[in-house]
Parts: C-alpha cells; structure tokens; sequence
C-alpha cells in the first residue's frame, strides 16, 4: 500500500461528501475545511480532517500553511493541432475580423492544410507537449477535440492521437469528435455531401474503433445551421456519442436551442446570448459552458455569468485551447478571467472550474472535488491568504506543485 499524509493545510478546498452539479446560487458555495489534513492512499484521497485530530501516519508531508485544492477539470479544448497561427493574430491587430479570415481560407481551414500534412507521431508529439504544459499549470482531467481534418482520414488520424494520448496520459481524458467544424473547401457549395461523409465515412469507423465519446458541430451563421447541427448530433447519438455543442458564439445563431432540444452534455463558448435564450438554458439539464479566454483574444464582449448564473444556469468554465482563438490552456487566467471581467465570484469561478467542469465531460465521479475515492489530482499552493487570492493575483504562479494520482508531477 502507498499512502501519503499531507499535514498543516492552511485551507482544503471544495471539500464534498456526496458532489453535485451545482447551479445559480449553490455555485458560489464552496466548501473549505480550514487547518486540516488529507490522506493519498494508491493515487486516491482516502480521508481528511482537522489537524485537531490528526491521525499517526508515515510518510508524512507537512505543508506549512499551503492549501489544497482539487485540480482544474477543463472541459473544452482542442489542442491536438499542427502548428500556431499568430500570422493571423497579426492580421487581427491589423483590423480582420475572426469571420473575414475565415472567409478567405484561414482560421480552421488554416489549421486543416496543416494538419493534413503532419504525421500521426509529429501531431501525437507536439500534443502531448501541450497536455504536460497543461497538468504543470493545474489541470488533471480534460477533453479534447477533433475538427482540424474535415476529410475522413485527418479526421481519424486526429482521433486516433486522441485516443493514444488517452493510453498514456495520468489524467482522465474524454474525445470529442468535431468533424463538423467547418465546410472543407472542396464541399463549400455541397453542404449534403460533406455531411454525408460524416454521417455515412466518418461515424462508422469511430463507432468501430471506439475513437469518441461527444459528438460536436460548430452551430454558426456560416458554419452548420440548427438543421444541420441537429441532423448530426442525432446520428451521433444513435452510436452513443452525447453531444457537446459550440453555440452562440459570434450569433444568436439557435445554437442553444438546437444543443437543448439533442439533450446536449453542455452547449459551450455562448458571447452571444439574448433574454430568451438565457432562460431557456437555466430551465434545462444542458450546462453552459463558457470559455472567456476566446472572448478575450477575439476581443469580443465576455460572456454574461451574472445573468446566466442568477438565472439558475449550471456553468462550467474551460479554455478552449487552440491555434486560432485561445492560444492557451492555462486555466489559472481562465478562473482570473472570469472574475474580473464577468463578475463571478471566486467561489463560483473555482467550483465551476473544477466540479462543473467535471460534469461537463462525465468524469465526476473521478476528480473535480475531495471526496473520499476520488483521484488525488490536487493543486498544491504555494501560500496565499484565502481562495479571493486566487483569481486575484493574476499574474503569479500560485501553484507549488501539482499531484496526480497522488505523485508530484514533475
Ligand atoms: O472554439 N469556434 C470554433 N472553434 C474554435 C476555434 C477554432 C479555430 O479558430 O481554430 C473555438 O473558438
Ligand atoms: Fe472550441
């Protein structure tokens, strides 16, 4: 048996005996258990208390007034990809729009070329990279898109990484098959045939090689219509694959509408939402999830949290790391992001961050929380006065060390 006694914790974090998704109110309550201490027996939290009662233990780790907390669970992203694109985040400071280089060729349809053109190994590489530099800022569990092949055999190779990343990585991994990202260039005018390679070339071989677990369309004035987005999420469903939908992102395009009436997982990115279409997601199962840090690069208005969340929306907050509208994984900024721009409190920003998100991929039986079970994938601090301090001092690196599965990762 491995076990581990971390002592002297200034503040234990989103501590819960029985989790729960939590929305409007409940969001900004997060529990701490001040003084206390926690038991890692093989990788998992075991127990906890207050230091008043400390039990014996051996290999005992004293943290000197640092506190723990569960680590982030980022539930959108896509950073299996080719190379960067900051030749288009120069032509953006120069005055294109996200929609006018996606017009002429760039943004996905850039990352598509280039994608098509790296190997299996180079991508599996270069992502793995990116995964490390994530778990070393924090985050212990993720899900993770296609959407940059758009023809079936890119498609594949990128699910296939996604898969192999999954074999290999310490934290829980979830796939999301995002074919529909965009119209390849050579399906421009025949939305049916490209649509058909999805449902009739692509789908059928995930469903052999067990490659996904969601199904994602890019629901946008330009992209796939509502029509469109419901006809393939249905078929997705149809070989067990949940959908997780973009919506609302540059329009009030019925992004919403459409991921509430598939009974979807979560509808993510939402900088475009009216009245209606905030009530309509606070009434559903569907969590919303947004993701600041592309509103920011892309200059767009931040999403409205407060509305959302007075409304008795369940939010989860995530990065969308990727080359064209979030250059970054690092859920630290995302959780700062959300405070000082959207107005969550720290409380609702860490909860969504770490136990919403976990809803938001189905792994919260896992991480997400201290709960006695799950894995210790824990963010230890270096010293910082309460959770405000979090969110609050942007800019420092806060975290000390990351564990997962109980090991420090190194
Ligand atoms: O979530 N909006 C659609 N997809 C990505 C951006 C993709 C890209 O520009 O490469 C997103 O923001
Ligand atoms: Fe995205």
């Amino acid at each position: 048996m491995n076990q581990t006694l971390l002592t002297n914790i200034h503040q234990l974090i989103n501590v819960r005996q029985q989790p729960m998704l939590l929305r409007g109110k409940e969001l900004s309550h997060l529990p701490i258990l001040e003084d206390a201490w926690l038991l890692i027996v093989n990788g998992r939290i075991a127990d906890f208390g207050s230091m008043k009662d400390c039990p014996e233990g051996t290999n005992i780790v004293d943290l000197q007034g640092a506190s723990v907390m569960p680590c982030w669970c980022d539930s959108h992203t896509h950073l299996v990809f080719a190379t960067s694109r900051e030749e288009e985040f120069v032509d953006k400071i120069k005055g294109m729009t996200y929609a006018d280089i996606a017009a002429k060729g760039g943004g996905i349809l850039n990352s598509a070329r280039r994608l098509a053109l790296t190997t299996e190994e180079d991508l599996y590489t270069s992502a793995k990279q990116r995964l490390i530099e994530i778990i070393r800022l924090g985050t212990g569990a993720v899900e993770i898109k296609s959407g940059y092949g758009l023809s079936v055999d890119a498609e594949i190779k990128m699910l296939r990484v996604i898969k192999k990343l999954k074999e290999t990585s310490p934290i829980p991994i979830k796939a999301t098959f995002l074919g529909a990202h965009t119209y390849p260039t050579l399906f421009k005018e025949d939305h049916e045939g490209y649509i058909d390679q999805i449902l009739l070339d692509m789908l059928p071989i995930i469903d052999r090689e067990q490659l996904a677990d969601y199904i994602d369309v890019f629901c946008e004035d330009g992209f796939f219509s509502p029509d469109e987005t419901k006809r393939i999420c249905e078929a997705g469903k149809q070989i067990g694959l949940k959908p997780k939908i973009h919506a609302n992102q540059l329009n009030l395009s019925g992004g919403v509408q459409t991921g509430v009436a598939v009974g979807a997982l979560s509808v993510d990115h939402l900088e475009t939402m009216d009245e209606a279409t905030i009530q309509l997601l606070a009434s559903s199962n569907t969590i919303g999830t947004l993701l600041p840090t592309a509103a920011y690069f892309l200059r767009m208005p931040f999403q409205l949290a407060r509305q959302l969340i007075d409304a008795g929306t369940a939010i989860a907050l995530a990065s969308d790391y990727n080359p064209g509208s979030s250059p970054s994984g690092n859920m630290n900024m995302v959780v700062s992001m959300s405070c000082i721009q959207m107005k969550m409190l720290p409380e609702e920003a860490i909860n969504a961050a770490t136990l919403n998100g976990a809803y938001a991929m189905e792994v919260e039986k896992e991480v997400g929380s201290i709960t006695i079970g799950k894995r210790a994938n824990l963010i230890i601090t270096k010293p910082i006065p309460s959770v405000a301090y979090i969110p609050y001092a942007f800019g420092s690196n806060l975290i000390d060390k990351v564990l997962i599965n109980g090991e420090v990762f190194k």
